[in-house]
């Protein structure tokens, strides 16, 4: 299937490594020209060019925090002043941190809000003037299965993410008539380094991510390509009539019957 994607213009955010790069690289496959953004500067532009060779489309790579509402901007501007507009968001970033509720003060609950929900929101807020003018536009959120089943210690994560989740559905109801879709995917485990930096060391690496799997009915951990595949359809012409909506990827794992 050819997803029309050839030659759009994506934005991936927090994409030096893991779920952002195997989402730009889907993108960048599917003939989109995208530019990438993380804080090192070194990761990212060996990141960029990794990709350009895999896929011999343009990649730029812009360093910024996605937090910093400064460098932001500047990233939005720079990325439509290099190719010409912006067709595609894919908002991602780091995770907040885990651990119990009454552990987290002010300080920890401020920095997850604005690493996860006011970034989501003012980067899609500033794009929608370059997705307006090019007659529609993609907008994917990159948040957790958090959303959808508890998951011990993810507070922070959860709280913040269901927050993506209300802007969103809002979001899919006022921009639907500029042919603008927002969509959120919520992952369950995916074999990336914030993954493998929780996996019991006590045993194997390949006993650790046995153990992890056996309470996901396909009986394995998710591959970063898979994430990316979904967030390429999501992005393409064919997925226009689908938004608002959050998409499950957890090889079945969620407990919620809805
Ligand atoms: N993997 C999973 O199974 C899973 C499951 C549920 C939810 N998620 C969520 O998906 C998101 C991505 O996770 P991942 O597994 O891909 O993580 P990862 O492998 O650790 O990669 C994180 C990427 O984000 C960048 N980044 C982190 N903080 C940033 C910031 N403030 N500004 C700009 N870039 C930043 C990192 O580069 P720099 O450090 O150089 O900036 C890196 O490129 C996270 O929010 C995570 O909570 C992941």
């Amino acid at each position: 299937m050819d997803l029309k994607l050839k030659d759009k213009v994506a934005l991936v955010l927090a994409a030096s490594k893991g779920l952002g790069r195997a989402s730009a690289l889907a993108l960048s496959a599917e003939g989109a020209k995208v530019a990438i953004c993380s804080r090192n500067e070194d990761e990212l532009k060996k990141t960029a060019a990794e990709i350009h060779k895999e896929t011999g489309n343009p990649v730029i790579a812009i360093t910024a925090d996605v937090s910093d509402g400064e460098q932001v901007l500047s990233l939005i501007e720079r990325t439509a002043e290099t190719f010409g507009g912006i067709d595609i968001l894919v908002n991602n970033g780091g995770g907040p941190p885990f651990d119990k509720f009454e552990n987290f003060d002010d300080g920890a609950w401020q920095k997850a809000f604005e690493l996860t929900l006011l970034g989501f929101s003012r980067t899609s807020r500033d794009v929608l003037p370059y997705m307006k003018k090019a007659g529609g536009g993609r907008i994917i959120n990159i948040i957790s299965g958090s959303v959808k089943s508890v998951l011990n210690n993810a507070v922070l994560s959860t709280a913040m993410r269901m927050g993506v989740v209300g802007m969103a559905k809002l979001m899919a109801d006022e921009l639907g008539p500029y042919q603008i879709t927002v969509n959120n995917i919520a992952p369950g485990l995916i074999l990336t380094d914030r993954v493998k930096e929780v996996l019991p060391k006590d045993v194997g690496h390949e006993q650790a991510l046995k153990e992890r799997a056996k309470t996901i009915p396909v009986g394995r951990i998710g591959k970063p390509e898979e994430l990316g595949a979904l967030v390429a359809f999501l992005a393409s012409e064919q997925a226009a009539y689908i938004s608002g909506t959050t998409i499950q990827i957890d090889g079945g794992s969620t407990r919620g019957i809805l």
